[in-house]
């Protein structure tokens, strides 16, 4: 072989002087290989040694951190843009009461029928909080709706707090008593260990759920970090006992059967509905729980692999800071792992959706149904005894749809377990209405009348709300005491720039 070749060379030397040249190109690149991966371990080296300032404690004004890190900042900041629809989700802001009146049924007498929005970014989480209808309008001889619990999974400024004030003394504060102190949005410190840049776990609700399990929260791998910082939030939770101790349901497992012996088994319920006069429960959003459930998570992936990808900018490789939806940036997304067109993952995703959907709708309403009924029986003179085990058959029901529901990427996180859930909700809605149905005929009632609910004002109407009282106080209380609590904030140095 290498005769061939020497004598090929001798005979048309430009073959020689071709070989020579790929050798030559070969060596330059692996060159220019070595240069960028020594430039981008120096790059990496810069981030935490050239720190314009040193952040030690807790520090909550995200604009801070942006000194350090200016590209996880500006991606972060990015949080409030409402820019991105997808079939079915987004950022954008969404009425969803106005898209499913039959909700301000499932929620007559509780907090959520008179107000319910799709989530958007992490950088609105304050300002939607203060505006919803469900914390009410504290202060100006107004009382508290909310506990100052409701704050722990909007901002930083909470594990400070924590520090400062106790974390029980925190939690069972009045929710205005926070008013001043909560104002800087989801951020860094929530995160992220401020010297090491680490991913840390700052509120206490996780750490407890893991000893109360026999686990150690510190063991956890990095690769388990990346999900867990979100577990801090996007988890199912009550509040506990008259001191309201955030307390996540976990103690016997991570299904939704699991969750609902704890609750039954601690006599448990979030209110009684206002018509069918049921124990309800009321899930939370489960994210996390529903993920550990589907295939996903099952083949090692984080949150972060689908939420937070990798963007390569001048041989630098970060992570993208704006949480959103995957669909928004497939190909940084899904496509680092799945050799598939846009459209036919994008596809993947919007089937599982719309078949979640398809069963949810029928849920919605004959779960509304079971309740009017239920009210209709209590009308006609049914005694506890006779309703007992209908009530049961709705809280179980109404729990199942919620969890599934209030999981809002369930149905692509654990498609199968998703649809499980659901097909038990519609189960139990229909035996509810099978057990409802005999007691009407026991009390010789022989129709129900179903209400005018197809819009959500006259859902609400029909439960009883007064929503023009609730909104103009409402509006009145964020001209008046919000701008209070921002100049409050302002001049005592907790916040840069007012949040939105
Ligand atoms: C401190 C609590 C907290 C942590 C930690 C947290 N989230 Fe959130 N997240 C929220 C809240 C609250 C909202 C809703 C904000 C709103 O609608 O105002 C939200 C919204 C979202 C949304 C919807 C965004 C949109 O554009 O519609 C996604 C997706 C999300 N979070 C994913 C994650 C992931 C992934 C992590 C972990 C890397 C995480 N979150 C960590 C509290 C948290
Ligand atoms: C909801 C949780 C969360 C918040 C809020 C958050 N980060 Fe991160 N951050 C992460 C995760 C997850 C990673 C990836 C870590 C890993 O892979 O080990 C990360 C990585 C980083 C890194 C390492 C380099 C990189 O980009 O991968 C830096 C620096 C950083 N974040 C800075 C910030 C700054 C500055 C803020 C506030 C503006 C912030 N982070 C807010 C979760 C968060
Ligand atoms: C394999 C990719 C993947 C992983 C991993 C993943 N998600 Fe998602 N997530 C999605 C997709 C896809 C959607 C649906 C987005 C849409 O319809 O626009 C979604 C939706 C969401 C939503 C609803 C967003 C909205 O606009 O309402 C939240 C919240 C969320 N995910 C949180 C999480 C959390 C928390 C984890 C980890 C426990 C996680 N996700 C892990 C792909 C992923
Ligand atoms: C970090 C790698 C990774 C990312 C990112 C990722 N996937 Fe996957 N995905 C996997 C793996 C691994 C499996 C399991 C494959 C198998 O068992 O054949 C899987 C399975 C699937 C399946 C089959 C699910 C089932 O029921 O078994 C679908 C559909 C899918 N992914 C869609 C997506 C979409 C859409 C995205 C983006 C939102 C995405 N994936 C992001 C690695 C990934």
């Amino acid at each position: 072989m290498s005769m061939k070749l020497a004598e090929t060379i001798k005979r048309k030397p430009i073959i020689g002087w071709a070989i020579f040249l790929v050798v030559m190109v070969g060596v330059f690149m692996l060159g220019l290989l070595a240069a960028s991966i020594t430039e981008r371990r120096a790059e990496i080296a810069t981030l935490y040694n050239n720190k314009k300032v040193d952040i030690t404690g807790i520090e909550p004004r995200n604009e801070i951190w942006g000194e350090n890190y200016p590209r996880e900042y500006n991606t972060w900041k990015m949080t409030q843009n409402m820019d991105f629809r997808s079939k079915h989700l987004g950022n954008m802001f969404d009425d969803v009461l106005e898209q499913r009146p039959e909700m301000v049924v499932l929620w007559a007498g509780y907090a959520f029928s008179r107000d319910y929005s799709a989530p958007r970014g992490h950088m609105h989480a304050i300002e939607d909080m203060r505006n919803t209808l469900r914390t009410g309008t504290p202060g100006n001889g107004e009382g508290d709706m909310q506990p100052g619990t409701c704050w722990t999974c909007k901002s930083p400024d909470v594990p400070r707090l924590m520090h400062e004030k106790g974390i029980a003394n925190y939690y069972k504060a009045p929710w205005s008593q926070w008013g001043d102190e909560v104002v800087n949005p989801i951020g860094c410190a929530d995160c992220h260990d401020p010297v090491t840049m680490n991913l840390t776990i700052t509120r206490p609700a996780l750490i407890e759920a893991f000893e109360r399990q026999g686990r150690d929260i510190t063991e956890a791998t990095p690769q388990e970090m990346r999900s867990l910082v979100c577990a801090q939030c996007h988890v199912e939770y009550h509040f506990k006992g008259d001191d309201k101790y955030l307390t996540f349901p976990w103690d016997g497992g991570f299904t939704v059967e699991d969750m609902e012996k704890y609750y039954d088994e601690a006599g448990f319920t979030d209110w009684t509905h206002a018509l069918s006069k049921a124990p309800m429960l009321k899930a939370q959003h489960p994210d996390y729980e529903l993920f550990m459930m589907g295939p996903h998570y099952q083949r090692g992936l984080s949150c972060a692999d689908c939420h937070m990808p990798y963007v390569s900018e001048g041989g630098i490789k970060y992570s993208n800071h704006q949480i959103v939806s995957p669909l928004k940036n497939v190909a940084n997304t899904c496509q680092v792992c799945h050799r598939d067109s846009e459209e036919n993952l994008k596809n993947y995703v919007y089937q599982y959706q719309d078949k979640a959907i398809e069963v949810r709708n029928r849920i919605e309403q004959e779960l509304a149904k079971a309740h009017v009924m239920a009210k209709t029986a209590w009308d006609n003179g049914a005694t506890e005894s006779q309703m007992q085990q209908s009530l049961q058959l709705i809280r179980q029901a109404q729990w199942r749809w919620d969890f599934s529901v209030a999981s809002h990427g369930g149905s692509f996180h654990a498609p199968v377990e998703n649809q499980r859930i659901l097909a038990h909700s519609l189960d139990r809605t229909m035996q509810a209405q099978l057990e409802l149905q005999k007691v009407l005929f026991n009390l010789g009632v022989a129709d129900v009348p179903m209400p005018d609910i197809s819009t959500k004002d006259k859902a609400q109407e029909y439960i009883g709300l007064d929503m023009k009282t609730l909104k103009d106080k409402k509006e009145n209380w964020i001209k008046t005491v919000v701008p209070q609590w921002i100049e409050k904030a302002k001049s005592e140095g907790r916040l840069v720039t007012a949040s939105l």
